[in-house]
């Protein structure tokens, strides 16, 4: 938990901003419950909501509070333990003394929250909420503002329509998480060595005859015993053109390619997220080095290019055009760079965006709503695949953390997909292309901080990641 000073300047920036915007009535904020894994006494790892983290700080279960825009009180909603409590859990300080901690002067027990929300709605006062990340806080409420679970957990607001959360907070919200602190940027910064040291522990444990399984224990186990455990489900495979392959289930096998995308959640929560692909030998074929240098080149040029007025959109966009001529040179496209780039071609080789928010959660807040965080104002969302696909395109501006993760992909499937309809015909070298169908996926993926002058990538110690100092890596 940062210093309690954190949290009562976020707290006075979120109201004034409410009040700028014209704003009357409470807002209300739900912490996480704990979540069964099979009965209710056996529970997943807790996990508290990030919106509440950053306002308030408290890591616990069964939190809420309330923030009346109109007088500025402040309470935090939730139960002391009683001895029933006391002998499973030991003694714990008291919810009062808890939320002094976080600056707050006030507190209630949680079931108060129903009478504070039903009396502001009474007499129509707006109560302001964030749409919900988890189920049950869909349902509690719901159950406290008496709108439908669908109207409560709608995130693409409809111009005029009020009966769902508020606009105006998440817009607040997003303003504010997506311009990282320093104090956050510290534990950016130490959340980023431990993902990489996963990544170290995972590279040395690469050989032929291992269960990718084995691997996957070893790294999450890094963070396991320095932090709060993985920020997502980690990838790690050797068919790498399926993106999100979380099967650990394969022997490594000698002459592949094995995509690692992981990374640690600190005790504090904040994320790190890297990709490297490792040849499993140790060594690159020259047909897989010739592909690996064309994204270790996009990596490096998105990197190059990365800095305040620019948008990431612009990056993304140009960062495809470095992709299609590294794809021109090994003629597995053709024709004019600049048609391609319109037309879209780097989508069959790079379905995903370059790169997405990242912070308190790994595709930071991604709950309140992919295009308002994503997106600014005047941006629409393309529907071209890949750049549809990329969840942040704002202007950059420094304090922005973003991921810089280009692929290329040889998706059997969405080839011949292409090649049936005849998209892409003219510039996609198809007959060639039949000769890459087992290649799998290279993907490489660094963390960056907007700066004031330019970029520069979170975490210390920078993972190998041209093709010759992978190999030195691995054979040490
Ligand atoms: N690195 C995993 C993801 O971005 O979804």
């Amino acid at each position: 938990m940062f210093d309690k000073t954190v949290y009562i300047r976020r707290r006075r920036t979120l109201l004034d901003s409410m009040r700028e915007k014209g704003q009357r009535g409470i807002i209300l904020f739900v912490g996480n419950v704990d979540a069964p894994a099979q009965y209710k006494d056996n529970c997943y790892n807790f996990r508290q909501d990030s919106s509440w983290l950053y306002y308030f700080g408290l890591d616990e279960p069964r939190y809420g509070a309330v923030i009346d825009i109109d007088s500025g009180e402040e309470v935090v909603f939730a139960d002391d333990v009683e001895i029933g409590d006391i002998i499973w859990m030991g003694p714990q300080p008291s919810v009062q003394s808890k939320a002094e901690s976080v600056g707050v002067s006030k507190s209630a027990p949680y079931g108060a929250l129903e009478g504070v929300v039903s009396k502001a709605l009474s007499i129509g006062r707006p109560v302001h909420f964030l749409p919900p990340s988890r189920y049950y806080n869909t349902m509690k409420l719901a159950s406290l503002t008496g709108l439908s679970h669908e109207a409560v957990g709608v995130v693409d607001f409809t111009a005029g329509k009020t009966e769902h959360a508020s606009r105006e907070l998440v817009e607040s919200v997003i303003a504010m998480r997506l311009i990282k602190e320093e104090c956050e940027i510290e534990e950016l910064d130490a959340v980023g060595a431990l993902g990489q040291e996963m990544h170290t522990v995972a590279r040395n444990a690469v050989k032929p005859g291992v269960l990718e399984q084995h691997i996957v224990g070893l790294m999450e186990g890094v963070t396991l015993s320095k932090g709060w455990g993985v920020s997502f489900a980690t990838i790690l495979s050797q068919h790498g053109e399926t993106l999100h392959n979380h099967l650990h289930d394969k022997i490594i096998e000698p002459g592949k390619l094995l995509v690692i995308d992981a990374g640690a959640e600190s005790n504090s929560h904040y994320a790190s997220d890297f990709t490297r692909t490792l040849p499993t030998g140790g060594k690159f074929t020259q047909k897989q080095r010739d592909v690996y240098q064309i994204v270790c080149d996009c990596n490096e040029f998105a990197f190059s290019i990365t800095r305040p007025g620019i948008t990431y959109r612009e990056v993304h966009i140009e960062t495809m055009r470095k992709m299609l001529e590294g794809l021109k040179a090994l003629d597995l496209v053709r024709g004019s760079i600049d048609d391609m780039v319109t037309e879209g071609i780097a989508g069959l080789f790079c379905p995903h965006g370059l790169g997405h928010n990242m912070g308190l959660d790994v595709h930071d807040m991604e709950d309140l709503g992919e295009n308002l965080v994503g997106y600014d104002p005047d941006q629409k969302r393309s529907s071209q695949l890949g750049l549809g696909s990329l969840r942040m395109a704002r202007k950059l501006v420094p304090g922005h953390v973003i991921t810089d993760e280009p692929g290329i992909y040889f998706i059997p499937a969405l080839i011949d997909k292409w090649k049936a309809e005849g998209t892409g015909k003219g510039f996609v070298n198809f007959d060639k292309l039949k000769s890459y169908y087992d290649f799998g996926g290279i993907r490489l993926e660094d963390d960056v901080l907007v700066t004031p002058d330019g970029a520069r990538r979170t975490g210390p110690n920078r993972l190998p990641i041209f093709p010759d100092d992978v190999e030195a890596a691995m054979a040490k």
